[in-house]
């Protein structure tokens, strides 16, 4: 990857099978350009996004830049709810019974505790239960794919966080930033459950960090949070092209084949922290997710039976 992230069209060779990517939030940012390098090289794109205006901006700016990329537009109102993700998911295993590569990418901060229309914390909903659920629910077209990767968007922020099983929604005590590292934490976990899950399969899935990239990522915010990252993200960031190439690479290189389960940041892997590689957390935490998206009662496709977590 590095400097052939690029917009410069590349065309997909005539004979080799049409491969779909799905990319949450590719409307602005990280996904953006995600969504860009991917059309580069010859993946046909859904952008999911919530932003009509933008969302039609970036698949135009897409089209434009690469001659012949097949870029389609679905709208959602806010994956922050279960029941719209399952909507988004319902939607594209419709029109497309096979996914290549979902990259989880939206995601958000939020300084003031606030709840999905579900109810549930808002960092949580948006940033695990989405990625979960949307996962969860194309795995029969993951599935399909003869070799499909999922690509979780974690951050170095999961690092020094816990993950308290018993306030996961961080209903005694709540922190922008607290609840931002909890909630990569349990991406980073539940990338390595489903990895778990699927292992011996052909979806693999991954976690990454992308750097600290200047976005939009944390302007919603008011007060101090918002002001510290409009001057960080000034300061110190790197371009969202640059960011894109840790998660391009574990999207599409092709000598990640035969690996799962792993986290990446500056395209290395990485150990992550000591608690995103505890399994037993990431069990309890994938069955705890299965309840808050309605899934408790749905077995994951293409999961061995012998690897179920034990039922206590
Ligand atoms: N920027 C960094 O330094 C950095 C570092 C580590 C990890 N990350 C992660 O990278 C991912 C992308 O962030 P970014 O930096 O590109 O920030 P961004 O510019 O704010 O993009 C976030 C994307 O997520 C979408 N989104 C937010 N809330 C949503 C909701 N409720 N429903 C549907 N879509 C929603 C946003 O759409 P709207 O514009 O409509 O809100 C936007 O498309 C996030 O998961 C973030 O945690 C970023």
């Amino acid at each position: 990857v590095g400097s052939d992230v690029t917009n410069e069209g590349a065309a997909r060779p005539s004979n080799s099978p049409r491969r779909l990517a799905v990319v949450t939030g590719g409307d602005s940012g990280l996904g953006f350009a995600i969504a860009m390098a991917l059309a580069s090289r010859g993946l046909d794109l859904v952008l999911v996004a919530r932003n009509a205006g933008r969302l039609s901006a970036a698949a135009e700016a897409i089209r434009g830049a690469v001659p012949g990329a097949t870029v389609e537009e679905l709208l959602t109102t806010d994956l922050a709810s279960p029941a719209e993700v399952q909507r988004v998911a319902e939607t594209i295993a419709r029109e497309h019974p096979r996914v290549d590569l979902l990259v989880n990418n939206a995601g958000g901060i939020f300084a003031r505790r606030d709840v999905s229309p579900e109810g549930v914390e808002r960092t949580f909903a948006l940033n695990v239960l989405a990625p979960f659920a949307l996962t969860y629910r194309l795995a029969g077209p993951l599935l399909a794919a003869p070799h499909a990767r999922v690509v979780n968007v974690a951050s170095a922020a999961h690092r020094g966080h816990r993950l308290p099983m018993d306030d996961l929604l961080g209903e005694r005590r709540y922190s922008g930033w607290r609840a931002y590292g909890r909630s990569k934490l349990a991406l980073i976990l539940l990338s390595r459950e489903f990895a778990r899950r699927w292992a011996g399969s052909s979806v693999m899935v991954f976690a990454v960090h992308p750097g600290f990239v200047r976005t939009r990522f944390g302007l919603n915010n008011p007060g101090a949070l918002g002001l510290g990252f409009r001057v960080a993200l000034a300061l110190f960031a790197i371009g969202p092209r640059r960011g894109a190439e840790t998660p391009v690479f574990v999207a599409t290189d092709p000598s990640l084949e035969g690996y799962t389960g792993l986290y990446f940041a500056r395209r290395r892997v990485r150990l992550g922290s000591g608690r995103s590689r505890d399994g037993e957390l990431g069990q309890r935490l994938f069955e705890r997710c299965r309840e808050l998206t309605g899934l408790a009662s749905v077995s994951l496709p293409g999961s061995g039976v012998a690897r179920q977590p034990p039922s206590a």
